[in-house]
């Protein structure tokens, strides 16, 4: 039998922590057409979680991810209820392992057997996740990318506790929902796409701090510049193509030693008071006079945007 033949019918998915990322998720799945059961503590979750998943639906609806006429959302007081009939759980609780552990030890007993369990951890290592369970076969990482209902990037992590399989089904299910997933084989702190995004931050601070450009323009050097073409190929097929068709080998003999002098003379700044304060003084300048809601506007519009014109060329490509 196929691997595929084998996987689990996933219909409800069991939501625990619905907060920035739970209310996302909860809105991408119910609009791939799950049934959604959802928990959280507080006392204005579910009337938040219904918001969220109103505003998102058209931006939804327009990226033609909906395959339901409306959510169907279930909220409990108990997290244990939240799984019972799940055979697909998305935790997204705060990033602190005792809240994890306790959490894993309230829905263990109530998991089906087939059920999986995915953290949306940003920072903990799945290892350390992993004691909070007696068994932790059928746990695992999906680290998804705010808001996931949107960025199309989810990290799967297992490792020689996880169950054979596991991460298929989980990887199936993504898919099935629109994601583009990887798999990270080694655990490092912050997966992949974090330390990628920290690497670049890291010299962006670097840059700033010593005076080479203003915030506002570091910014600029990113969305303008290599940003739009990382947003439609990674920089090793990038840097394979800059060899005008004779390779990636090609190009690191080419540029090699100009990376060793830029690597040799980059920061390693730490995130200080100082820096803080400069940043802040340069992101004001950027601003405008926008307000938050404008400002996350125009990202979230061209987000949108950008998707629909991907899937345009997709499909005109075949
Ligand atoms: N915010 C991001 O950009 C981002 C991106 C990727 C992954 N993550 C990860 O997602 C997880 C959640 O982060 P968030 O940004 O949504 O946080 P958040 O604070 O916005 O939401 C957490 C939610 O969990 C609820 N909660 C608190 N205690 C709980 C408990 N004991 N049981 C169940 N729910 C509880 C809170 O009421 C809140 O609604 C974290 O592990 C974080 O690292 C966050």
């Amino acid at each position: 039998m196929s691997k595929l033949q084998e996987m689990p019918k996933i219909e409800t998915v069991g939501v625990i922590g619905a907060g920035t990322i739970g209310a996302s998720w909860t809105a991408l799945f119910a609009a791939s057409g799950y049934s959604i059961d959802v928990y959280d503590p507080s006392p204005e979750g579910e009337a938040y979680v219904r918001d969220y998943v109103e505003t998102a639906w058209p931006s939804l609806e327009k990226l033609g991810m909906v395959k339901v006429s409306e959510p169907d959302l279930s909220f409990f007081t108990s997290p244990a209820d939240a799984v019972k009939r799940a055979q697909f759980v998305q935790e997204s609780v705060p990033e602190q392992l005792p809240v994890k552990h306790e959490i894993y030890r309230q829905i263990e007993p109530a998991l089906a057997p087939e059920a999986v369990v995915a953290t949306s951890a940003s920072g903990l290592l799945v290892r350390d996740m992993q004691k909070g369970w007696a068994d932790p076969s059928r746990f695992i990482l999906a680290h998804p990318f705010n808001p996931p209902h949107l960025i199309p990037l989810v990290e799967l992590l297992g490792n020689e506790q996880t169950a054979d399989g596991v991460l298929d089904i989980a990887q199936a299910f993504f898919e099935g929902c629109g994601k583009v997933t990887i798999r990270v084989n080694k655990e490092v702190p912050g997966h992949v796409s974090n330390r990628l995004q920290a690497a670049l931050w890291r010299e962006a601070i670097h840059l700033v701090m010593e005076g080479v450009a203003s915030v506002e323009d570091v910014d600029k050097a990113v969305w303008a510049g290599p940003g739009l073409r990382w947003s439609v190929m990674g920089p090793h097929m990038l840097f394979s193509l800059a060899s005008g068709g004779h390779g990636i080998g090609t190009f690191c003999e080419r540029y090699g030693d100009s990376f060793h002098t830029w690597w040799d003379t980059m920061g390693t700044p730490k995130i200080t008071e100082e820096v803080g304060e400069a940043l802040a003084a340069g992101i004001a300048d950027a601003e405008k006079g926008r307000d938050f809601a404008s400002i996350a506007g125009e990202r979230d519009a061209k987000i949108i945007g950008a998707l629909q014109a991907f899937q345009k060329v997709d499909k005109d490509l075949g």
